[in-house]
Order: structure tokens, then C-alpha cells, then sequence
């Protein structure tokens, strides 16, 4: 790779680079992220659009530390996050993200006001300050009169606009949204994006927000689209890795890459002049070998 990754980190809050996941269902692999890369500034505001399957959860997952890659890299700040151990990771998570689901994160026994509170109270703020914060978060987000009504004392729009809240408590610098407003009227929908808008605004928090409604995208700096876990429109290598060859020639090739390429026991070597392609070799030929050596 001839980019300068740390001059580009050096300018983005967030780069992604061949970001690849695959799910291992017991003998089955789901391919969820082929290679992705992209940056996000500082303050942004990103949506990530793509139809069902496509990637997006899986994305905003290794963005917040919820999951390990099968390869590639994030850098926040410059700094791994895919490397993170697992106390790392729940700290990057805490002080520096903010979450948001489809269906609220809020505690169905707690008031509004005790659900925003909560998360500075497990990070250790007293509670003067936390309830303060608290109040001042709900306030903003037109919430004044409902901070004590429970999540189903409330209608789906306030829900959503509570658990922004109880997101921004910790002060995060990212906000992840998945599918925040997919249950939510289009009325609704608009005051939700327009608080998660003057977030981003107010407070400059980076925001990536993830939807299928085109309306919800617009309220975005940018709009990146996904398909079939890559990035529409780029030109990409499928996934590149580098490996030795010893001195009689042997190559490792990485699990990940046999099984991205086909390549099971046998392979076709062809010398072309982009360099040597590594083929699998024909399915009918792999099986009469198989059966040769049983
Ligand atoms: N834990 C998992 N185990 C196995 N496969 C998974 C897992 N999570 C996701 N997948 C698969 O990975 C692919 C991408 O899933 P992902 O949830 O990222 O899609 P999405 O774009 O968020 O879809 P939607 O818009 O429906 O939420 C899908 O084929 C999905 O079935
Ligand atoms: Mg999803």
C-alpha cells in the first residue's frame, strides 16, 4: 500500500482500512465486510445507507468495539481499536462512544431522568453533577417536562430522543445510530434527526448513523453506500495480505484468503504481468483427487 496512513490518520478522526468480517456459523461463513475503507473528520456527520445484509450493523460494531474483525483496521485518533484487549475496548466504548439501537437502550423500570443518569453513575460521577448533566441533555432535547415518566410513559419519539440522551451522557466524541428512527413516523423520524443533527452541531460530536430511509440520510455532511459489504463505487482489491515464501519456495496463504479465493488443496499457478495468480484449482479435478487419496 502506498498511502501514508499515519499522515492520513493525522487528519481523520476515524480511518478504516480493508475492513473484512466473516461470520463462522459452525461449517458455514458469512462474508459481512469484504474490504472496506474510508475516513470520517472530526465533527462529521455520516450516514451509511445500503439494502438489508449488506454490512452496516457489522461496520458500526467494529467501529465501537462491539466485535473483533476477521482482518483490516480502524484507527481513532491514530490509535488501534481493532488491537484493543478486551479492557481496552470496554474503555474506549465508555469514554468515548455513544450508542443507539432501533429499540431504545433505556431501562423500561427507570424514569427518564434516572436512564440518563445511569451511565454517569457506572462511570463514576457524583450524582449532583450527573443529575445536573441529566436534566440540562433532556432539556435540549425538548424532554423538560417528561424526565420522570418511564420509557412506556412515553411515546416512541421521546423514547428515541431519551436514549440520545442517555448516549451523549458520558459527553462521548462518536455517536453510533443503528436504525434509530426504523420504528418511528415520519413526523417523529424528522425530530429525532433534528436532535441528532444539533448534537452533532451543538456539542460537535462526530456522528455515523446508519438507515434504509433516504429522508433520515439527508440530514447527513455525507452519505457512504454500502452493498454486499463493500463500499459502492470503490475500486478495491478483495483483501490484500502480505506472506513469506521460504527458501524452497513454500507460501502460507491465510485461512481467510483460501477461503475468499475458492482455493481448497490444490492450486494453478499462472505467471501474468501484474505478478503470479493463484487460482483454485477446477472443483470436478479437486473432487478426483479427493477420491484418489481416501
Ligand atoms: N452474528 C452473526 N453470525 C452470523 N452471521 C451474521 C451475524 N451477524 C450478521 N451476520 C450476517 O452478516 C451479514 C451482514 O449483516 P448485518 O447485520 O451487518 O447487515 P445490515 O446491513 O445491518 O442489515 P439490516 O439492514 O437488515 O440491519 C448478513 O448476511 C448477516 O446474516
Ligand atoms: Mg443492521
Amino acid at each position: 500500500m502506498s498511502e501514508n496512513l499515519e499522515e492520513i490518520a493525522s487528519e481523520n478522526k476515524i480511518v478504516v482500512r480493508d475492513l473484512m468480517k466473516v461470520y463462522k456459523r459452525g461449517q458455514k461463513e458469512v462474508i459481512a465486510l469484504r474490504g472496506v475503507d474510508f475516513e470520517v473528520s472530526q465533527g462529521e456527520f455520516l450516514s451509511i445507507v445500503g439494502p438489508s445484509g449488506s454490512g452496516k450493523s457489522t461496520l458500526l460494531k467494529l467501529l465501537g468495539a462491539l466485535d473483533k474483525p476477521t482482518a483490516g483496521i480502524v484507527l481513532y485518533d491514530g490509535h488501534s481499536v481493532t488491537m484493543l484487549d478486551d479492557r481496552r475496548a470496554m474503555l474506549y466504548r465508555r469514554q468515548k462512544v455513544g450508542f443507539i439501537w432501533q429499540v431504545g437502550n433505556l431501562v423500561p423500570g427507570l424514569t427518564a431522568l434516572k436512564n440518563v443518569t445511569l451511565p454517569m453513575k457506572l462511570a463514576g460521577a457524583p450524582s449532583k453533577i450527573s443529575d445536573t448533566r441529566a436534566r440540562m441533555l433532556l432539556d435540549t432535547m425538548g424532554l423538560g417536562p417528561r424526565v420522570e415518566h418511564k420509557p412506556n410513559q412515553m411515546s416512541g419519539g421521546e423514547n428515541q430522543r431519551t436514549a440520545i440522551c442517555v448516549a451523549l451522557a458520558n459527553n462521548p466524541e462518536l455517536l453510533l445510530g443503528d436504525e434509530i428512527t426504523g420504528e418511528l413516523d415520519s413526523e417523529t423520524t424528522e425530530m429525532v434527526m433534528q436532535a441528532l443533527k444539533m448534537t452533532n452541531e451543538e456539542f460537535g460530536t462526530t456522528v455515523i448513523n446508519v438507515t434504509h430511509n433516504p429522508t433520515v440520510a439527508k440530514y447527513a455532511d455525507r452519505v457512504l453506500r454500502i452493498r454486499d459489504g463493500l463500499i459502492e463505487g470503490q475500486k478495491h482489491t478483495l483483501y490484500g495480505d502480505i506472506t513469506e515464501i521460504d527458501a524452497k519456495g513454500r507460501m502460507v496463504i491465510p485461512e481467510t484468503m483460501r477461503q475468499l479465493a475458492g482455493i481448497k488443496k490444490r492450486v494453478v499457478l499462472r505467471a501474468t504481468s501484474e505478478g503470479l495468480l493463484v487460482s483454485p484449482l477446477k472443483t470436478d479435478d479437486e473432487n478426483n483427487d479427493n477420491q484418489a487419496t481416501q
